[in-house]
């Protein structure tokens, strides 16, 4: 060999090699996946979460742990039905490195069969689904939302010390909405309340004029539902249409009201309810994240936005301290554990279960503003009810 060949041959091979060092200096994009409603009757929901999450990354400069984030998102069209596919798709099709979403419980349920099989970091941006931090949770899984429990059970109390003994329940008929009525049931039991009636209705109908009229001729003291999205907004309205806005006194958990106030309009005035999140939070990090969200999307913020902000801010604090190594399982893990955030619903951390330990207020439309009213129950902490993390 030539000394010039030799020579060529070895400065082809320097520069490989310093393309190879330029190469892994830029670490690979921190793929995450949206399993989110983007049509039907919760795809506002879907869309506040998603710009929330891009709202938060873009405060980090677009990357987490050093990363670029890459989205990848698919529309679960809250089908419970439909999950495994989606899942799958996201998975092992487009191989992310972490998977949010969805909204839809009946969706999630679905989700984790999955999760707990094929080992992704997931972390689940609403549907409250008891199983999620209860019987089927994982070390791999978080939840940055609620349990159905946190916000159902506190409004029993807030309901019997109105002096509202007797109760219809109505609501979505699927595990959300099921669960939902169960801790409400718990607590109202436990203070004398009774139940007079429970009305399930099937998940996204909306035609609740018979029911309606069962209900003004039960003449309950009041009644406590499960409705969200775009159905929540046409329950209310109709609610008042049909003469029962003075007569029979409505409370919910906050998806009654959550995002849909304009929609509901005089219609949702007086209405309480309890909530982890309430718009009117008077702290710096809620007003911070109210106008950027405002001033980002010409919407505002609601509960959905907050929990998607929360898990980008949540990841951003472990994905730093493993310095974005999505293979660091364990060290990510206890990095996600031991995260706290100053969220704009107050003080964040994880209960043992994954689960949010935070406060439940106290709400009331007053204005057409979401008041707090008070607190309904602090640091409330979900029972976790089945949970064997890592079995
Ligand atoms: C759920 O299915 O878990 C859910 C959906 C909408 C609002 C709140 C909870």
């Amino acid at each position: 060999m030539t000394l010039s060949r030799r020579a060529l041959l070895g400065a082809a091979a320097c520069s490989s090699l310093l393309a190879r060092r330029l190469f892994s200096a830029t670490p690979a994009k921190l793929r995450i996946g949206l399993l989110l409603p983007y049509s039907g009757t919760y795809a506002a929901l879907g869309h506040n979460i998603t710009d929330a999450m891009k709202l938060a990354a873009s405060e980090h400069g677009g990357k987490l742990g050093g990363r670029e984030v890459e989205w990848v998102a698919v529309d679960d069209e809250s089908d419970p039905a439909k999950a495994p596919a989606n899942v799958n798709k996201l998975i092992a099709g487009e191989k992310v490195d972490i998977l949010t979403g969805p909204v839809h419980s009946g969706v999630a349920m679905a989700m984790m069969q999955i999760v707990r099989q094929e080992n992704v970091l997931t972390v689940v941006t609403n549907a409250g689904a008891q199983a999620v931090t209860g019987t089927l949770c994982a070390p791999h899984v978080f939840r940055t939302s609620f349990s159905n429990w946190q916000t159902s059970y506190p409004c029993a109390d807030v309901m019997l010390k109105d002096g509202r003994k007797k109760a219809v329940l109505m609501f979505w008929n699927y595990s959300f909405g099921q669960e939902s009525m169960a801790a409400f049931k718990e607590g109202y039991a436990k203070g004398g309340g009774t139940i007079v009636k429970e009305i399930a209705v099937p998940f996204p109908t909306t035609e609740f004029q018979a029911n309606l009229s069962e209900i003004a001729s039960l003449k309950p003291d009041a009644v406590f539902v499960f409705f969200a999205g775009a159905g929540a907004a046409k329950f209310v309205k109709d609610y008042a249409d049909a003469g029962l806005r003075d007569r029979v006194a409505l409370y919910g958990s906050g998806f009654l009201t959550e995002g849909v106030l304009a929609a509901q309009g005089a219609a949702a005035e007086g209405i309480k309810t309890t909530l982890h999140y309430a718009d009117a939070l008077d702290n710096p990090a809620n007003r911070k994240f109210r106008e950027a969200f405002k001033k980002a999307t010409n919407r505002e913020a609601d509960v959905y936005a907050v929990a998607g902000y929360d898990t980008v801010n949540v990841l951003a604090q472990a994905l730093e301290k493993v310095k974005g190594d999505t293979g660091a399982h364990s060290e990510l893990i206890a990095a996600l554990e031991s995260a706290r955030i100053d969220s704009p619903r107050g003080r964040f951390r994880f209960s043992k279960t994954h689960n949010p330990i935070q406060d439940v207020y106290l709400r009331q439309v007053r204005g057409g503003r979401e008041a707090v009213v008070g607190v309904a129950m602090k640091d409330a902490e979900d029972p976790g009810a089945g949970c064997k993390m890592g079995k």
